[in-house]
């Protein structure tokens, strides 16, 4: 049943005309990245944008970011089959560049599905953008903080559906030439799943 919602949800994105990165999608011949893993998965990633790989492939955080997402999900114990990997935003912004406020919106339907398909218990934001949208989605835009204080904090709330708990990590890109923020990511993996290991 989860699995047919996230095909049909993943025609209406093949069909999803009127965003803005349509175009960009069609003369580059890229796919739009929706997400992938567990369709019963209790965790969820929710990354920003596709990168070049991944929109060559329509597969999410299968380019650099990926294999570095990998090894700290290997860290943690965690396999990606088990989990569900998704973005805020759904095709890849030119250039690499930010999603704007925008695109963001324009997206959320398709994030929003995917959440209610899916009924995550834990949802894991990599970067301040998917920080800042699910932060506010779920209720807790009181408790936002700049990603350097949140990082590695769990927030508890209700929500439709049930309990949930919103974790923020930074973004797997920001270990890739700096070691210091691979520490820091491992540090977080490490310490928030030892403890949410009774799911
Ligand atoms: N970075 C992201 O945020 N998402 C991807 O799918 C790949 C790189």
């Amino acid at each position: 049943m989860n699995k047919n919602n996230l095909e049909k949800l993943k025609k209406e994105l093949l069909d999803f005309k009127k965003s803005p990165l349509y175009k960009f999608r069609m003369k580059n011949n890229f796919l739009p990245v929706l997400g992938e893993g567990s369709s019963v998965a209790k965790i969820m990633f929710i990354g920003e944008a596709p990168g070049k790989k991944e929109a060559e492939t329509g597969k999410p955080f299968c380019g650099a970011s990926g294999k570095m997402l990998d090894s700290l999900l290997e860290s943690a114990g965690l396999k990606r089959e088990d989990i569900y990997i998704t973005n805020i935003v759904n095709d890849r912004p030119p250039e690499n560049r930010d999603p704007s406020k925008k695109e963001i919106q324009m997206y959320s339907y398709f994030l929003e599905e995917q959440i209610k398909i899916i009924q995550p218990k834990i949802i894991v934001t990599l970067g301040r953008f998917s920080m800042d949208y699910i932060m506010e989605k779920f209720g807790l835009e009181d408790k936002l903080e700049l990603i350097g204080k949140a990082h590695g904090k769990v927030f508890e709330t209700d929500f439709d559906y049930g309990k949930v708990k919103i974790i923020p990590f930074y973004h797997p890109a920001v270990a890739l030439y700096n070691g210091g923020m691979k520490k820091t990511l491992l540090k977080d993996f490490k310490k928030v799943f030892n403890k949410v290991s009774s799911l």
